[in-house]
């Protein structure tokens, strides 16, 4: 990998890396929320990131709205020093001068019906003095309870229809409801204001190059489909291990959990995109087609109490640091029942996938970081070799290493060499850092461009996030009836329930 300094400072040249060659037109981002984690680590640092990267138009324009009593500069600021910290790429002089010039603060509550007029102002305001030509995204990076409430208020001051010229579009943050209900009547507040094609659910894992791998690894190539299926697949593990702990999110993650958090979206949105047939061509109507026929076809199994498990981290050790446990961390109840671990398996009603299961799991404090698909093959029908020579001989696999080693790894059995045919795992592996010279955008880079450009490939559409919640739906429901989390000491892999869960199936899990 090419060190970035080392990249020359042409933003020319970088807009000609090949996988974001597509340049965004005359537009504006206002930002609901914008004095939140998210904004300040993610959305900041990816505005200034495409605009290094010369995937900007030259006016483009972000105006910060929050209960911040903020002149234009502190907001400047504050962006200034999300960059400086969060940034990807180096921090170019002319580039932040030239998009500071277009950043504007309009400070009010969501309920403020003259802050949402100061805003419209403003939107006016840049149109003439920068060129947006009326085009804005609005994000709302806010409470799932704030959604009716922001989009009314963008309805009722004409803030959300375009015109011929011009496009508004919503771009809204997970959770998408608490549960399938709540889904819905969210889902009919957003489609009252905008029209579905211009409703941007963002979930950030498709933003991931690893996770768009997936469909390339899978689909422009011959030597991994003919396998893909329970004629050679065992089961697959999908495993999103996490190694910090809530830290300040308890306000957030309590009452909400794991399996709300990432499993709805992120975890389901990789088993989709694993599972799914190949779609006729690469727009978003055929991928969302594919993906909604598998979710749809993904079925629990019927005894949830041993075939979902969930867990507390307890206090531990982790990286050499003494760690809280989860009912220790600071605003949360020390009887809370959150999941902060939940393990769950789920199987597939196809023709594909009958009788292969799909292990989802997730945690926080964990025995380190690391997302990965892995996808285990059966054993051979029949082995010719000695049982003493094959002892260290597992199941071949195929493991998608979404992050942060990210790569992919085949695992199959070779021949130790010497006299004996004694057959070991090995591996074969391809890694991103030593294949490419470009180092991968983030994830919420490569996903407010499409924003902006209108292009909804990576954004899961409102039928997906209900077949998510239909999935899940059931699950929590058991949990809040029976038992509670089990602790599980913090940097370890998890409550001993879950290795039990894979036991019993003849299993287990990965040590990745
Ligand atoms: C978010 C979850 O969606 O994803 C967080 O709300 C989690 O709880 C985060 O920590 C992980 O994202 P990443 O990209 O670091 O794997």
């Amino acid at each position: 990998m090419i060190p970035m300094s080392a990249r020359g400072d042409n933003p020319l040249r970088d807009a000609q890396d090949r996988r974001l060659p597509r340049i965004a037109g005359p537009s504006g981002l206002v930002i609901f929320g914008v004095t939140g984690d998210l904004s300040r680590k993610k959305l900041m640092p990816a505005v200034y990131d495409l605009a290094n990267r010369g995937l900007l138009p030259p006016g483009f324009s972000l105006v910060g709205f929050a209960r911040r009593d903020w002149a234009d500069e502190d907001f400047a600021q504050v962006v200034h020093d999300a960059v400086k910290e969060h940034a990807r790429t180096p921090f170019r002089e002319e580039v932040w001068q030239q998009l500071a010039e277009g950043f504007r603060f309009v400070p009010g509550e969501f309920s403020d019906h003259q802050a949402f007029e100061n805003l419209k102002t403003t939107i006016q305001d840049l149109d003439k003095a920068r060129g947006t030509g009326g085009n804005f995204a609005f994000y709302l990076s806010v409470p799932p309870k704030f959604f009716p409430t922001v989009v009314e208020q963008l309805k009722k001051h004409g803030l959300s229809e375009g015109t011929e010229d011009s496009w508004r579009r919503a771009v809204i943050e997970k959770p998408f409801g608490h549960d399938l209900a709540s889904a819905q009547d969210l889902n009919q507040v957003v489609h009252q204001v905008f029209r579905p094609s211009d409703v941007f659910r963002i979930d950030h894992y498709l933003g991931k190059e690893t996770v768009q791998n997936i469909l390339a690894l899978r689909f422009a190539n011959t030597m991994f489909e003919p396998l893909w299926n329970r004629s050679y697949v065992d089961h697959v593990q999908i495993t999103m291990a996490e190694d910090i702990g809530i830290g300040g999110r308890a306000g957030y993650y309590d009452g909400i959990g794991a399996a709300r958090d990432v499993i709805q979206n992120h975890l389901l949105q990789l088993l989709a995109l694993t599972a799914m047939e190949e779609p006729s061509s690469f727009d978003a109507k055929a991928l969302v087609t594919e993906k909604l026929k598998v979710l749809k076809a993904v079925k629990l199994p019927r005894e949830l109490g041993k075939h979902t498990v969930r867990g507390q981290y307890a206090h531990g050790w982790q990286g050499g640091e003494e760690v809280l446990g989860y009912l220790e961390e600071e605003g949360i109840d020390s009887g809370s029942r959150t999941d902060a671990y939940a393990a769950i398996k789920l199987e597939i009603d196809n023709r594909r996938w009958a009788g292969v299961p799909f292990y989802l799991r997730t945690g926080k404090r964990l025995g380190r970081r690391v997302t990965e698909i892995a996808v285990v093959f059966q054993r051979a029908p029949h082995s010719p070799f000695d049982t003493a020579e094959t002892q260290e001989l597992g199941q071949n696999a195929l493991v998608i290493r979404v992050q942060p080693d990210e790569g992919v790894t085949i695992r199959f059995g070779s021949k130790v060499p010497g006299t004996s045919m004694e057959i070991r795992d090995v591996t074969m592996d391809f890694a991103y850092g030593e294949s490419f010279t470009e180092s991968s955008p983030e994830a919420y880079e490569r996903l407010l461009l499409d924003v902006l450009l209108g292009d909804a490939n990576l954004f899961p559409r409102h039928q997906e996030v209900e077949q998510s919640w239909r999935i899940l739906d059931p699950i929590e429901a058991y949990w809040d009836k029976h038992g509670k989390p089990e602790q599980y000491t913090a940097g370890t892999w998890g409550p001993r329930a879950a290795d039990e869960m894979l036991a019993r199936d003849g299993r287990s899990w990965r040590r990745p």
